[in-house]
């Protein structure tokens, strides 16, 4: 036989006072009404000295009209996204980030107040902005690493590469007629080794930090880009632009070019593709980049965080680089279809 279970008022009051996030209601000027034991963690207050404050006590500038706001969309029965974030001022004058969720107090089809759930992030916001600031220096001294490495590259070690064929040359050419068939042929192999070395050096340090990013900018490293990999891979790639084309800022043009690469790295190493599309719109306030391949495709995970574990950091990276500019990036991929990579970043102005 089922029993009927129902909750009495005295059930709720312990659940409320002990429940582990801070629960409030405050009437329609703000003022406190009733609080419970977890309210006392998140403000440093005590119960008794929270009942009767004013809510505006805890909350200032931009929050102040953050509070309004939806104080005002719940009356007028307006849609808000719940929980959202909200800053307060505690009792020793710090201030805490929480998530919270409000709704409306009805009393005889009246409304009388505010009720609130609120749990404390500020610990785990404040860790998010740690690590989010780490990558950034660590993006940053990376960038700054390659470089330096790419121009003692060309600025020393191609310059002495260079001389050591040049001298080569002139003593084959001076010496040629004293100089043995097989010496010669030695001299001569030395010489291909050496040309060799030269051009594998200028890939590298193209890689690391193509100079035609910094000479010409992003359009022509992004023109540069599909041209290797149509040369070198067979891949029919190519550069589209639409909308007014306009010179963006150097770190906009690094974080596209760099976010470029690795997409394109990855339809080379992985896609299978016969085509790849590298596109540039320019609208007033935006620019949006998008890197499509016709390859296989693949299933993305659902967090891209997992991927990291297994030691593929590419597109954790492209995100990464995405977010800390301030803009978004998405990935489509449709098993047998294709890749694209779209990344948005709004423009001043
Ligand atoms: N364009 C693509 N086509 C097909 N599969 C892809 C494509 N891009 C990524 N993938 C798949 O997603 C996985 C993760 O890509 P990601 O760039 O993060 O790592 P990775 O390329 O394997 O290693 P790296 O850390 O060197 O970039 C790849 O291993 C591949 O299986
Ligand atoms: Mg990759």
């Amino acid at each position: 036989m089922e029993t009927k279970f129902e909750l009495t008022e005295r059930n709720y009051r312990y659940l409320f006072e002990n429940a582990s996030d801070a629960m409030w209601v405050q009437d329609m000027k703000g003022n406190i009404v009733d609080v419970n034991k977890a309210c006392e963690k998140l403000t440093g207050f005590t119960p008794q000295e929270l009942i009767g404050k004013n809510v505006r006590e805890f909350v200032s500038g931009e929050f102040l009209d953050l509070a309004r706001e939806v104080r005002r969309k719940l009356l007028s029965a307006e849609e808000i996204t719940q929980p959202y974030e909200q800053r307060l001022v505690r009792k020793d004058g710090t201030i805490g980030t929480m998530k919270m969720a409000t709704s409306l107090v009805i009393i005889d089809g009246e409304p009388r107040g505010f009720q609130h759930v609120a749990r404390d992030v500020t610990e785990e916001r404040q860790l998010q902005e740690n690590m989010r600031f780490y990558v950034q220096q660590i993006t940053k001294a990376q960038e700054d690493e390659r470089k330096r490495i790419a121009r003692e590259l060309h600025d020393d070690v191609s310059p002495s590469l260079l001389l050591a064929i040049q001298r080569l040359d002139t003593i084959t050419s001076d010496s040629r007629p004293r100089l043995s068939k097989s010496l010669n042929e030695k001299l001569e192999g030395l010489r291909s080794q050496i040309t060799g070395a030269l051009e594998n050096l200028h890939r590298y340090a193209q890689d690391l930090r193509p100079r035609v990013l910094d000479d010409l900018g992003l359009i022509a490293a992004l023109e540069w880009m599909t041209e290797e990999l149509a040369k070198k891979q067979e891949i029919d790639a190519h550069v589209e632009i639409t909308g007014i084309e306009r010179t963006l800022p150097p770190e906009v043009q690094l974080l596209l070019f760099r976010i470029a690469q690795e997409a394109l790295t990855n339809t080379r190493r992985h896609a299978e593709a016969s085509m790849a599309v590298v596109k540039l719109e320019f609208e007033s306030n935006k620019v949006r980049m998008l890197v499509s391949d016709n390859g296989k495709g693949f299933e993305l995970p659902s967090r891209a965080e997992n991927l990291a574990s297994t030691g593929k950091l590419g597109i954790l990276g492209m995100y990464e680089r995405a977010r800390i500019a301030g803009g978004t990036l998405d990935i489509k991929s449709e098993l047998g279809k294709g890749t694209q990579v779209v990344v948005e970043l709004s423009l001043p102005g």
